[in-house]
């Protein structure tokens, strides 16, 4: 990893193990230019590289006899409004109203480290793990003061980039638009890979070529959402899962995104990402200063999978913190799906009891426990016991769960109020809403106004006296409506367009606030199943719910467009209950256990009315995830096939850091009549190392064991037909 600046040509150099990016300063104006991003390279002589004075006809201020780079000039940071025309990432509204921002660079420093960014989650690293490039950059004209920061890795390809603004003028100025990360570059024949999905079928992978114009993804539903994701990235049509060019960026933010790649008329792209800047109106006064959350940019040659590799590691060692960072999980058992809201203490212990029978380690109350909550129309905000569910009170039922030997978890959902609520009786301006409409409803509830400092001070103080009340571990957060209806009574007109991202950073400070009160608690992120799965969260919890739907063969789809981001260490993942809750489908009972296993893993089913077969396979299931779980957090992921391409059937690997092992799952969705083996190819073993079939017993069809890492991965395997539907194995594979 280093860091340079060539003073002679106005280069800076970044260099990752494997990759280079560059960004040049050129022209009296100062400009900061994008100039290269790929493969590591020698030399920093790149200045030929830049296209200067190449366009007629575009506005410049100095006239540049009447012909002007500005329309396609590759900007590291984009102004606008005066002779850029493709879409920027920096838009301004004067106190006169006028817009304009025009970007040079002013001076930077190269330090050790990285800074953290305040009040946002962000990646993180010491002074001999990252080093960090600040371009500091201005436009005279507004005063304001623009900080483009990079940071690098020495263990990783990624780069961290973010933003901040600081108003160095005399008067207040409205930021309209600031986004995060911005790249231009030519389209050399790119696809764009964006996940796409909806409640219960998140993140299903999306690839399409790069056209002229605009492509883009985003929210404008306060959160990350299960629609689109704050992720995109660009590959060259012939790059594969195992080798070629791709980039990619990954927005570290649970609100509004865009990422957008725009195509302009001479076949140059300009790849964005940041806020939304949908209702986004920041009002920044003399000597303030705006932060824009990070985005994590990654090149790869190796292929779609190299890409997902270098996201994995990234988060797993420079974003996830806390106790259960590098830690098995503990197996929990959810009552959700076996209750709903009708339990009691009685019903809670009896599945507690089975389940700690089983091997299951924590049982995780869901919804339903407090206020007068008997359904989902009431109640939020009132995070109090209800005592005629739970006889006793909440440390009674803990210290009965505690002595069975488990864990207890709860379900909270601090960032929501009910209509029918104490709460909202007494503070109905709490709520988000536009004074004098009627709110929109979702779920039957309202989106608590936590911009107001004393409402985010009485949710936590709310949450957390329930928390030191009893021996709690785990705290599922929840969070199931979007936004909408924006308006606070806390914030004067000229703010109301803040409400979205003060929001998020609410819910940053709460988490923030319980994670240091209580260290040792496990949190599991979750937004009506998935539409909060998103790495400014992993910064917080290292483990999400990653979606409603636990059907195993949906699950399939959704889990691999997370994973394509997202260590599997982060995807929270239950065996539940059949005919599946959400879609009706049968699934093995096995087969829901191999699949789940590539999370977190866990059950949400009631243990004491399933099938007695079933029932009496838990035990192997959590033989089997004690056996293989250190694996699945830490290593490698390949994905070998995928069932939404092929329809019927889907394959993943796991190989240990040192390629000493590797767990294959093969999923068979649909048999087909009269077909023979299916060759799969197990990429990632050591080619020299001679590997053997571990679970031999598991394969009776496959008669040879032993076989070369690139007899695996170049000649493959054949898989034999398993007999019926939704049927799954694992391979596992040791080295000699
Ligand atoms: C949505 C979550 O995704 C579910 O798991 C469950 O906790 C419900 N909310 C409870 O209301």
């Amino acid at each position: 990893m280093n860091i340079s600046y060539n003073e002679g040509n106005r280069v800076f150099k970044l260099d990752t193990e494997h990759t280079s990016y560059c960004i040049g300063i050129v022209d009296e104006d100062n400009f900061i230019g994008h100039i290269y991003y790929g493969r590591k390279l020698t030399e920093d002589n790149l200045v030929y590289l830049m296209r200067t004075a190449e366009a007629p006809f575009v506005p410049s201020q100095n006239n540049r006899d009447r012909t002007s780079f500005l329309d396609t000039f590759p900007m590291e940071y984009t102004g606008n409004g005066l002779g850029d025309y493709r879409e920027g990432t920096l838009e301004v509204r004067t106190m006169g109203g006028h817009s304009g921002v025009s970007l040079s660079y002013v001076s930077h420093r190269i330090y050790d480290g990285k800074e953290a960014l305040e009040g946002l989650p962000a990646t993180f690293g010491g002074d001999k793990e990252c080093m960090t490039l600040e371009l500091t950059c201005e436009d005279k004209f507004l005063g304001l003061q623009v900080l483009l920061s990079y940071s690098i890795f020495a263990d990783s390809d990624a780069i961290a980039r973010s933003v901040k603004i600081v108003n160095r003028a005399d008067e207040a100025i409205y930021l309209t638009k600031v986004l995060s990360a911005c790249m231009d570059m030519d389209n050399d024949d790119y696809e764009m890979i964006t996940l796409h999905g909806s409640w219960a079928r998140e993140r299903a992978i999306q690839t399409r070529p790069v056209m002229k114009g605009k492509q883009s993804v985003s929210s404008i539903r306060g959160e990350s959402s299960h629609q689109e994701h704050p992720f995109m990235a660009w590959k060259k049509n012939t790059t594969t899962e195992e080798s070629g060019d791709i980039y990619a960026m990954n927005f570290v933010y649970s609100g509004n995104f865009m990422a957008q790649i725009e195509e302009n008329q001479f076949g140059g792209m300009r790849a964005m990402m940041g806020i939304n800047p949908y209702h986004f109106c920041w009002k920044l006064e003399p000597g303030e200063s705006f932060q824009a959350p990070e985005v994590i940019c990654v090149y790869s040659a190796d292929g779609i999978g190299g890409m997902t590799r270098c996201f994995h590691d990234l988060y797993r060692k420079h974003l996830i913190r806390g106790e259960y960072k590098d830690k098995k999980r503990p197996i929990l058992i959810n009552n959700w799906e076996a209750t709903y809201f009708d339990f009691n203490t009685e019903k809670l212990l009896g599945i507690a009891k089975q389940a700690s029978e089983l091997g299951i380690e924590m049982l995780v109350m869901d919804d339903g426990w407090f206020g007068r909550r008997n359904d989902d129309n009431s109640s939020l905000g009132d995070w109090q016991v209800n005592e005629s569910k739970l006889s006793g009170g909440l440390k009674h039922l803990v210290d009965e769960v505690n002595k069975l030997g488990m864990k207890f978890g709860i379900w909270f959902e601090p960032e929501m109020i009910s209509p029918d609520s104490d709460l909202y009786r007494a503070h109905p301006d709490w709520a988000i809403a536009i004074p004098g409409r009627t709110g929109s409803l979702a779920r039957n509830q309202y989106v608590l106004d936590l911009t107001r400092k004393e409402v985010r001070d009485y949710v936590y103080e709310m949450v957390a006296s329930v928390l030191r009340s009893a021996n709690i571990e785990y705290v599922k957060w929840d969070m199931n409506r979007q936004l909408s209806d924006l308006g606070s009574y806390g914030l004067p007109a000229d703010r109301q367009g803040e409400i979205y991202h003060r929001q998020v950073l609410a819910v940053y400070e709460l988490q923030d606030r319980m994670t240091k009160e209580f260290p040792h608690l496990l949190l599991e992120n979750c937004s009506g199943g998935g539409a909060r799965f998103d790495a400014g969260m992993l910064y917080y919890s290292p483990q999400i719910w990653c979606s409603d739907d636990a059907d195993a063969v949906e699950r399939l789809s959704i889990q691999a467009g997370t994973a394509m981001i997202y260590p599997l260490s982060t995807m929270g993942a239950h065996v539940s209950d059949c005919p599946n809750h959400t879609v009706g489908r049968v699934t093995p009972f096995e087969t829901r256990g191999y699949v789940a296993l590539a999370g977190t893993f866990g059950y949400e089913l009631d243990v004491t009315k399933i099938p007695e077969a079933d029932r009496n396979m838990i035990p192997q299931q959590v033989a089997m995830y004690h056996k293989y779980n250190d694996l699945v957090r830490e290593g490698d992921y390949y994905r070998i096939a995928h069932y939404a391409d092929n329809h019927f059937y889907d394959c993943y690997e796991v190989v240990a850091k040192d390629k000493s092992e590797a767990l294959v799952t093969y999923i068979q969705v649909l048999n087909r009549p009269n077909f023979h083996s299916r060759r799969i190819h197990i990429p990632g073993l050591d080619p020299e190392k001679t590997y053997v079939i571990a679970n031999a017993q598991e394969w009776p069809e496959i008669k040879q064991t032993e076989y070369k890492g690139d007899t695996l991965h170049y000649a493959g395997l054949n898989i034999p037909p398993l007999w019926g539907d939704f049927k799954g194995r694992l391979l596992h594979l040791t080295a000699k």
